[in-house]
């Protein structure tokens, strides 16, 4: 055993690897650990956790009393730069789970390479649990990251996330702070299996939902899936937004390569982890912030990216935000225009047929970019160091039946699509490659909701008149209305349709949808109906045209109509009296602007 080349597990400083990288088993995924920092090259005057620690106040002796107190030699820390974990594990938040084993092996890469790891608390939001939706405080916990970071004696930062929210607000959070950071998300869960099928959280959950309503299957069956759809930690095994921003935060070069695909249960996750501690102790001495990674041309990627895996719609929400925090200009029609040159690459649900761990073992993000390749920006870098070029040169794919070839898409364009019109003068977004071809093209009748109550209310009345040829539409349930843009968008078929064996129509609202969900669902509609966006004039009755390869969405009610309703139409949106809701109402940004604070973008929006 001595002559063998080190594997995977014993991985060697670059400069002592006796392997090329084409060699080097390292390589096709993940590139060679940076060699660890001495004392002397982290040269401590330098660090900004010395401002803390080398202060003549009071203070700066007493931090280093309370380090020796909790049972630090005084050369563990010591000069070293500091490296703080930020933690989203929660037992509420069922996806972050399995984070404090994470934070483990993170803080062994980062003892290895000579830093001083200490983990702290975030706030953390669960999806399924948090109400009146997780995304109501995605912005709150940014802030939380952001202050945390700052606040304290750190130089750089690994933050620890999985479920939808928790990666937004972290890629928010670092992006503010601007220290270097590297980003671990916990992966996705391992594939469901139920009754000889392969399924996916919640993509399948909805769907036997529907199957259910239709009276297609029994409540014990209904109940037995329920065991069965989550089989391990980790987060939501489809395209949702968790795998999809766990994806795109390594085009934004802020997490490694493997990050979005490597399944939670995998222990390559734990490695992964363990070599960020290393990365991010190299990445404080070459100073790569994340404003230096996560330049126009890395948001580029991430959107080619983003339409190649035909991924979440709210990942454009997320993305709008995280650019806005770095003063990055990334306008809605930008994701068009590269939607318009991105084919849609992945077969994956709830766009395809497989699942996260199938795309992991078929190559992962690296491959799938490889295919894209002479569409990237190759020379963008990651917080390791690596160039994307050499990151693409050392991928494979190994399953052309998931990851279809270039010469052979799934379609020729990308997976999402931006709507502008009469209905949405700020836009709307739709994911054509969830959608049913045929609605592409439709146009129909209102059948309209003032708000989600009034929906469940009626949806699945005898009395509802509705056909399979109308358009159902829902107001109030945008970034203001809902309030925090709730993910109702995928309204529900009404019962009497489903039992009819319909299974799709075209439904619009100014909601979220799931990234898990599919359907010819048109939501994000901006401005929203409780910000005075013509949605809210819509009424029953009225002609709605969708028009998805023209990129149109027109409320088809002549103007001195539409003036005349808009004369006497009552805002029912109340001020909240105190405490965050106040804040929220007084300064949300709308879909289009990403739903951050207007105090938090680094450059104000036009
Ligand atoms: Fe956490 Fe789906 S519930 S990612």
């Amino acid at each position: 055993m001595e002559n063998s080349p080190p594997t995977i597990d014993q991985r060697v400083p670059h400069d002592e690897c006796p392997m090329t990288s084409d060699e080097c088993p390292m390589t096709s995924n993940i590139p060679h650990p940076p060699k660890p920092m001495t004392n002397s090259e982290n040269n401590g005057a330098r660090l900004r956790s010395s401002a803390w620690f080398d202060s003549p106040e009071l203070y700066g002796w007493t931090r280093k009393a309370a380090l020796l107190g909790q049972g630090f030699e005084r050369d563990s820390f010591e000069g070293k730069p500091v490296i703080g974990i930020a933690n989203s594990w929660s037992e509420l938040t069922h996806c972050n789970q399995h984070l404090r084993q994470l934070a483990d092996a993170v803080k062994r890469g980062v003892w290895q390479a000579g830093g001083v790891p200490l983990e702290f608390p975030v706030i953390s939001l669960g999806e399924f649990n948090i109400r009146p939706t997780a995304m109501f405080l995605r912005n709150l916990m940014s802030m939380d990251v952001e202050e945390s970071i700052l606040a304290n004696p750190l130089d750089g930062v690994v933050l620890l996330a999985g479920c939808d929210k928790t990666t937004a607000a972290m890629l928010m959070g670092l992006a503010s702070a601007d220290l270097p950071a590297v980003l671990v998300t916990g992966g996705p869960q391992l594939n469901a299996h139920w009754r000889g099928e392969s399924l996916g959280s919640c993509t399948d959950c909805r769907r036997y939902q529907n199957e259910l309503r239709a009276g297609r299957i029994t409540h014990d069956d209904w109940l037995d899936l329920q065991t069965a759809i989550i089989r391990s930690p980790g987060h939501c095994m489809t395209m949702g937004t968790a795998s999809t921003l766990a994806i795109l935060a390594e085009m934004l070069g802020v997490a490694l390569p493997g990050n979005g695909t490597i399944p939670a249960a995998d222990s390559a996750r734990a490695r992964l982890a363990e070599f960020a501690g290393r990365v991010i102790v190299d990445a404080v001495a070459a100073d790569r912030r994340p404003s230096r990674l996560m330049t126009p041309a890395a948001f580029d990627n991430a959107i080619r990216v983003l339409h190649a895996i035909a991924g979440s719609t709210n990942a454009i929400v997320h993305l709008s935000a995280v650019a806005g925090r770095l003063g990055v200009d990334l306008p809605l029609r930008r994701f068009d225009e590269l939607s318009q040159t991105t084919p849609t690459l992945l077969n994956l649900k709830p766009a395809g047929s497989h699942l996260m761990e199938d795309f992991h073992y078929a190559g992962g993000t690296g491959a799938l970019c490889r295919e894209l390749a002479d569409l990237l920006n190759l020379g963008c870098e990651n917080v390791a160091g690596a160039t994307l070029e050499r990151i693409v040169s050392a991928a494979r794919c190994v399953n052309h039946e998931v990851i279809k070839p270039r010469a052979t898409p799934i379609r020729v364009d990308g997976g999402l699509a931006v709507l502008h019109g009469t209905l949405a003068p700020s836009g709307a977004v739709i994911k054509p490659s969830a959608a049913t071809p045929g609605l592409l093209t439709h146009k129909g009748r209102a059948v309209v909701f003032e708000d989600h109550d009034e929906l469940l209310a009626r949806i699945d009345s005898p009395d509802l008149d509705v056909s399979a040829d109308d358009i159902l539409v829902m107001k109030n349930a945008g970034p203001l209305g809902g309030p925090g843009m709730p993910e109702w968008g995928l309204l529900p078929i009404p019962a009497k349709l489903l039992r009819q064996g319909v299974r799709d129509m075209v439904r619009i609202s100014d909601a979220r949808i799931s990234g898990t969900a599919f359907g010819t669902v048109v939501v994000h509609v901006a401005p929203e109906s409780a910000a005075g966006g013509p949605l809210g004039l819509v009424r029953t009755g009225d002609w709605i045209e969708l028009d998805v390869p023209r990129r149109q969405l027109n409320l088809l009610v002549a103007p001195d109509e539409l003036s005349q309703r808009r004369s006497t139409h009552a805002n029912r949106l109340r001020r909240p009296e105190r405490g965050y809701a106040r804040l929220y109402h007084d300064h949300i940004l709308q879909a289009d602007r990403g739903c951050d604070f207007d105090f938090l973008p680094r450059v104000n929006p036009q």
